[in-house]
């Protein structure tokens, strides 16, 4: 019989959390578009591993933070992230058919839908963040809308995927600048994930927050490196989205620039080097190193 440790039942409890959690913002309450809502439902509610909510909840366990005072910002951050792949997987972007073991949304409600999926989800999101009922002051909650509007807007997230446009094979970009476009469009909110936890914390030491600030920085490269490798290698039946598409639309990829091989080392090292960087943060992390070995590991 295969026992379940605490780290996979930590995980089953908190991806539940979350889940229920959407469940009740996107299925108990009623919005005056029925299909809209079921779109927003449909984007939000399939099979994510739910990474960056988990980030926050075990960023917030190093501090003993209320999981009551994190939910808001793993809901917020969920639908943030949920929103970001029906747009990026749209025709005019991406033009992917699956995700999440399923029919990308706009396949599914068709493109006009869709794109106003993407948007109610992130307007939710901050509805969230202003109205949980969590047990925190207008100041922290500001804190949060802060660094979820930072990493989510043109000064994150948004900028990265518009850089991604122009990001051709004929574009040639150099490393460092395909790294930083990496940084925006998928670095900024998993380093939020452990910004958002962390305004949850209510004592934490400047060198806590520098051990953070620097796995924040290399776990979310390691993040993007192995996405990119799952494009290539990976199987659509195993992690639930269309394949093979960097290269059908001519994106510069790292594995691309650097090769296959060198990639993967890259990728084990920038994995190596967050879990490293979690070395002062003692035993309250175990679940925060737990998770990024789990990340690092996933199957192709
Ligand atoms: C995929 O993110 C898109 C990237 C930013 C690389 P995830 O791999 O976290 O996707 P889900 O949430 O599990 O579907
Ligand atoms: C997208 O990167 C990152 C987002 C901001 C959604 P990708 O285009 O590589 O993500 P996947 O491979 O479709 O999940
Ligand atoms: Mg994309
Ligand atoms: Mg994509
Ligand atoms: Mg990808």
């Amino acid at each position: 019989m295969n026992k379940v440790g605490p780290f996979q039942a930590w995980i089953a409890e908190n991806s539940l959390r979350v889940h229920q959690g959407l469940l009740y913002y996107l299925e108990n309450i009623s919005y005056p578009a029925p299909r809209l809502q079921e779109s927003m439902a449909y984007a939000a509610l399939s099979g994510g591993k739910r990474i960056r909510p988990l980030l926050i909840y075990a960023t917030g366990k190093i501090f003993d933070a209320p999981l009551e005072n994190l939910d808001l910002a793993a809901l917020a951050i969920e639908l943030i992230h949920s929103y970001s792949l029906v747009h990026d997987d749209l025709p005019a972007m991406d033009n992917a058919e699956w995700r999440r073991g399923q029919l990308t949304c706009f396949k599914a409600f068709g493109e006009d839908l869709a794109i106003l999926a993407g948007d109610a989800l992130q307007a939710l999101a901050f509805e969230i963040i202003a109205t949980h009922p969590a047990p925190l002051t207008a100041t922290k909650r500001l804190q949060m809308v802060q660094v979820l509007s930072r990493a989510s807007g043109p000064c994150g997230m948004v900028s990265g995927q518009a850089l991604d446009i122009f990001n051709t094979a004929e574009a040639s970009l150099a490393e460092n600048e395909l790294l930083q476009m990496y940084q925006l469009k998928t670095g900024a909110l998993i380093e939020a994930s452990i910004h958002l936890g962390l305004c949850a914390a209510s004592v934490k030491s400047p060198q806590q927050q520098k051990a953070l600030e620097s796995y924040a920085e290399k776990v979310s490269l390691g993040f993007q490196i192995q996405d990119d490798l799952l494009d290539m290698e990976g199987k659509k039946e195993a992690i639930g989205k269309s394949t093979g598409l960097d290269e059908a639309l001519k994106k510069a990829t790292y594995p691309r620039l650097v090769g296959l091989e060198a990639a993967k080392k890259k990728m084990e090292k920038l994995f190596q080097q967050a879990f490293d960087a979690l070395e002062p943060l003692g035993p309250q992390a175990d679940f925060l190193r737990q998770l990024t070995e789990y990340v690092g590991k996933r199957d192709r």
